[in-house]
């Protein structure tokens, strides 16, 4: 086993351009989320293709329209070039239409779908990933860094399949007229290829940056709104703003810099242009002055290179938006690419404990969220069918225990045994079955009181469903909802209250029926009643199976069959009520206090 590094929350990513690491990053794209695309791709390209050839066609029309029709006044082209004008113009709207509806579709398909694939991949990784990455964050990565993605579909292949097409057919028109005019016109194009790719670099480290800076932000708005009443009434409205403001700022100049970058691209493009058409104007001009060519030939050749420099620009735009495309596509491929590192065991299974036989035991177990251990070395053992303890200061690492056991994080070193088999080995889904949990803060989710009960488990009798919600005492304030068990608890359980919420979590419990039972600190927010009558439920269910039970209040546990007493990660003391007492130590110090009556 590892042992864990410490790492930053936003892991920097190679800011300087690699081209390898590019291709493989786009030929990823392409494979995973794009290739089941590509009829509808293709035919959006034929569509843009069309809509690009317009331009061309326009600008070639002018010559008939000036030397035939202006000019030489021939009244049967007259409907000719009429017709041909206003076709253009129609080809142009139906394909327009048409292919940027599709494109949208895909866009929005590729990324929803690729938002699922993030999400049930984070779904499935370890708390300590999920402790440097708290959920705003996780939140804009999902929802942010994808969204970028809308470019490629949206700009980039459009700046492709259009812009490419309008370029080739415009300077074909150009160079029909004259290729010694196109050659002057476009003099300075060679001139924009080194600080393109200088913008490109500024383009991508600032897109990286402002995508740090927008998850950044989103963390901090998902901390603002979930600790609301705290800052209200600790009155930090202002201080939470500012902080806000600064990460704004960065999010702001880094986005800034990556449009200024990309437009930068356009308006060297249009200087170029200045200087072609300045010097086209000086050769051009005086051949048709000395009626060596016609107006008609320099009015489609004027068309063409003005309607040119718009699609290049657009596509000098288009290194730059793929450079920020590039920048998004690193920071979800580095996420998907994070192993889940609690995985199904590879080769042959563990077998799952047999009922009656599911003894608990840490052995030598340390274990750390980040560089310093939480646990150091922990031994103890938790018999089948008793009830064990687990007491000591908060901080001691006692959530830390039913963490590992339920493999939401595994140890540096040591094993944890159920049923004397290692846990790490056993099938993760099975291993789970095995619990029924009362965390200290159990999620509720923003479903009805039934759903957030039965926790998507559908093979749950309707009496199986009411003895849970009795024992929890759930039942007490179902009568008092508008729509009993079908109310919608609200976001995270807002809607109750926190001793209703852990109530829930209790009935939650019970209703899974697993052998083994993890409670922690299951009963601390009932009142006194709720308390007696709801330990007096857990109580009489842990007295048929294996129980696990933190608490704070010693009262709770005294009847344990023992009691382990945890401080700092390590366990100091174990024994029953009676002989820990009679030891004087660390637990008859908690007990003297608690019970001094003071
Ligand atoms: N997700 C986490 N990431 C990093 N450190 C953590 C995390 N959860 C807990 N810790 C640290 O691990 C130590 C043990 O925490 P744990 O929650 O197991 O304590 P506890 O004994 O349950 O305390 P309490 O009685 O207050 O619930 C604490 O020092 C805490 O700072
Ligand atoms: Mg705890």
């Amino acid at each position: 086993m590892s042992t864990p590094k410490k790492k930053s929350k936003s892991e920097p990513l190679p800011r300087r351009a690699d081209p390898a690491r590019d291709r493989a990053l786009a030929r990823w794209f392409w494979h995973n989320h794009v290739r089941g695309w590509l009829p509808h791709i293709l035919f959006g390209i034929v569509l843009m293709a069309m809509d690009g050839a317009m331009a061309g066609v326009l600008s070639a029309l002018l010559k008939p329209m000036f030397d035939d029709v202006l000019v030489a006044g021939q009244q049967d082209m007259v409907l000719w070039v009429a017709l041909g004008i206003g076709g253009t113009f129609v080809v142009r709207a139906v394909s327009s239409l048409t292919y940027r509806t599709l494109m949208a579709y895909v866009a929005e398909k590729v990324v929803t779908r690729l938002q699922l694939t993030m999400t049930q991949h984070l779904i499935g990784l370890d708390q300590s990933f999920h402790h440097r990455h708290p959920p705003g964050h996780l939140i804009d990565r999902v929802r942010g860094d994808t969204l970028e993605l809308n470019a490629v579909f949206e700009k980039i292949i459009p700046n492709l399949g259009r812009d490419m097409v309008s370029i080739v057919v415009l300077l074909g028109v150009a160079m029909w007229i004259d290729w010694l005019w196109t050659l002057i016109a476009l003099v300075g194009v060679p001139a924009l290829v080194l600080p393109a790719a200088f913008l490109q670099r500024v383009v991508r480290a600032m897109g990286v940056r402002a995508r740090e800076s927008s998850a950044a932000a989103s963390t901090r708005l998902d901390e603002i709104f979930h600790g609301v009443q705290t800052i209200q009434r600790s009155g930090t409205e202002e201080t939470e703003t500012a902080r806000l403001s600064r990460v704004f700022t960065r999010f702001v100049k880094a986005r800034v810099r990556v449009a200024g970058g990309q437009a930068a691209m356009g308006s060297m493009s249009d200087l170029v242009a200045a200087l072609g058409f300045a010097l086209v104007m000086i050769f051009a001009g005086s051949q048709i002055a000395a009626g060596e060519r016609t107006v008609g030939d320099f009015m489609t050749f004027f068309a063409a290179i003005a309607f040119l420099f718009e699609p290049l620009r657009r596509l000098g735009n288009l290194a730059g938006a793929w450079q920020n495309t590039l920048a998004s596509l690193e920071r979800i491929h580095r996420l998907l690419d994070e192993k889940p590192r609690i995985t199904q065991p590879q080769g042959d299974l563990a077998p799952l404990p047999q009922p009656g036989h599911e003894d608990v035991v840490f052995d030598n177990v340390t274990f750390a969220y980040e560089a310093e251990p939480v646990l150091h070395g922990l031994s103890f053992t938790a018999k089948a069918g008793q009830t064990t303890a687990l007491v000591g200061p908060s901080g001691a690492g006692k959530s830390t225990v039913f963490m590992l056991l339920t493999r939401l994080a595994d140890a540096q070193s040591g094993r944890i045994l159920l049923g004397g088999e290692d846990i790490t080995r056993m099938d993760l889904r099975g291993l789970r079955s095995q619990f029924s949990v009362v965390a200290q803060d159990s999620a509720l989710f923003d479903e009805t009181l039934r759903d957030n009960v039965l926790m998507g488990k559908t093979d749950v009798s309707e009496e199986r469903l009411q003895r849970a919600i009795s024992a929890a005492h759930v039942d007490e304030f179902v009568p008092g909802l508008p729509q009993g068990l079908e109310t919608r608890v609200g976001p995270r359980g807002s809607a109750l209250s926190g001793g209703q919420r852990q109530r829930v979590a209790i009935a939650r419990a019970l209703v899974r029926e697993a052998p083994v039972l993890l409670l922690d600190e299951a009963t601390s927010a009932l009142d006194a009643q709720s308390e007696a009558l709801v330990q007096q439920a857990l109580d009489d269910l842990s007295a048929q199976r294996t129980t696990l039970v933190i608490a704070h209040r010693l009262s709770t546990v005294r009847h344990a069959d023992k009691i382990v007493v945890m401080e700092a990660g390590r366990v100091v003391e174990e024994g029953n009520h009676d002989t820990l007492l009679a030891l004087g130590g660390v637990y008859a110090k908690l007990h003297a206090l608690q019970f001094s009556g003071t």
